[in-house]
Order: structure tokens, then sequence, then C-alpha cells
């Protein structure tokens, strides 16, 4: 569904990624792990239109959106949930969620049902509309952010460092939802850099230093030793 071939970018003169190359299968959980810097960020941007691709292919569902803007790649079904959140503090958890539809902002029927889809994955959320997102608790947070990259109705959901900074009990909720998300048909990309979420992988991959380096599945998902020294390199 998802693959780069030889992808190169960079910021200004400065190239970070040296030839990603990455598949992710329809209807599967793909972790991207790798220390910090390694250019996991990066690659998500230059998925989702956010950063210009230098060279090599970006595919799509058949298509080549190696040049496609963000808003283009969203209309493909392409949704990123950026790291750190990124919330609006001040806005209500119901007008955060709204603004996840904004591209489908003028069918407000729509909006309205997708809305009741998501709230189904998040009942804590469902208890909160109105309160401000900045008032909610880190791992509130986390499923906001979550939640409002879900209501564009992604077929491919980035989500970059979604347990960095929770409670392992909290850790656990989320890559639940991921699994739930998945098993309703939503194809998954997650960057992390907790080894724990290859528990809800299906394939990992591991980047170091701008490249794709190893690639681990079935066993080898299990083998938190050989992960770990994978991901150390
Ligand atoms: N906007 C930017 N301008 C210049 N350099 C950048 C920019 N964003 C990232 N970089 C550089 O690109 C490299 C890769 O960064 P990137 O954010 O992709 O890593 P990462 O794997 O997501 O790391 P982390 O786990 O810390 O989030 C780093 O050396 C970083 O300094
Ligand atoms: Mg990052």
């Amino acid at each position: 569904m998802l693959s780069l071939t030889d992808v190169h970018a960079g910021y200004g003169n400065l190239p970070v990624l040296h030839g990603v190359d990455l598949d992710v299968a329809a209807g599967s959980t793909a972790v991207l792990l790798g220390l910090n810097g390694a250019g996991k960020t990066t690659t998500a941007h230059t998925i989702c239109g956010a950063l210009r691709v230098w060279s090599g292919a970006i595919h799509f569902d058949g298509h080549d959106i190696t040049r496609w803007s963000t808003k283009r790649c969203v209309d493909a079904g392409v949704v990123m949930v950026p790291e750190g959140r990124r919330v609006f503090p001040d806005l209500s958890v119901g007008r955060n969620l709204q603004v996840g539809a904004w591209t489908q902002r003028r069918d407000a029927s729509w909006v309205a049902d997708r809305l009741e889809q998501v709230l189904g994955y998040f009942p804590r959320l469902r208890e909160r509309l109105d309160q401000a997102a900045g008032t909610l608790s880190g791992g509130e947070q986390q499923m906001l952010a979550i939640a409002r990259g879900l209501m564009a109705r992604p077929r491919l959901l980035i989500v970059d460092e979604a347990s960095m900074g929770l409670a392992p009990v909290i850790v656990k909720d989320v890559f639940d939802i991921v699994r739930r998300i998945t098993a309703d048909g939503v194809t998954v990309l997650l960057i992390e850099q907790n080894v724990g979420a290859l528990e809800v992988a299906d394939v990992g991959v591991v980047m170091e230093r701008g490249r794709v380096v190893r690639r681990l599945v079935g066993e080898q998902l299990r083998d938190r030793s050989a992960v770990s020294a994978a991901l150390m390199g």
C-alpha cells in the first residue's frame, strides 16, 4: 500500500535521508524504530507531503504521491499525528476533533457521523467533549491527537512517538487502540523509540542515520534482546 524507494531528503543543503526504502502492506501495523535523530520524523514528513523529496519515489495505493501536497495526501487518506501531540489547548475536545475533519467541514452530518465512530474508540474523550484540551492529562491528550487524526478517516495513519512520556499502563491503552484501529481496516505506521511497540507490529523497521537498516518480522519481533541490539546498532 505504501512504499518508499530510495528516498533522499533533508533541510536546506543538509541531507538527512540517504535512500530510505520502506514497504507497508495494506491492513498491517508497521513500527518504525530508531534512535534520536535517525530520521523517523523526517521520513514521515516526506510521506505526508510536508517535506520535499529530493530524489526517489513514494507510492501509495498505486499512486505516485512523491510530489503531492499535504492536502492532497489527506484527501487520499494519508494522515499524520505529529510528535508532541500538538492539540489546541484552548479549544474544547470536541472542537479539536472537528478540526481533524477540516477537509469535510462543509458536510456537517458527515462530521457528526464520523465523530460518533471515532468516539467509539475513546470513551474517555466522549466524557470530556466540552473540556479544554489543554486541561487533559498527557495520556488523554495523546488519545485526542490520535482521535483528531482519525477524524479525517485515514486509510494510512502515521503516528509519531505516541508513547513518549506516558506511563506504561497508558502506553498499553494507546497500543490497544492502535490494534483496534488496524483491525477496522486502517493501515498504521507507528514511529517509536519504545521497543515495546513491536508487540502490536506486523513488521518492524529499524532506521539508522537516514537509512532503513533492518526489517523484523514474525519471531524476530518477539525477541526483545535481538531487537534492542538491532536498535543500538
Ligand atoms: N527543521 C529542521 N531543520 C534542520 N534540520 C532538521 C530539521 N528537522 C530535523 N532536522 C535534523 O534531521 C535529523 C533527523 O531528525 P528527525 O526529526 O527526522 O529524527 P527522529 O528520528 O524523528 O528523532 P527523534 O526520535 O528525536 O524524534 C536530525 O539530525 C535533525 O537535527
Ligand atoms: Mg522524531
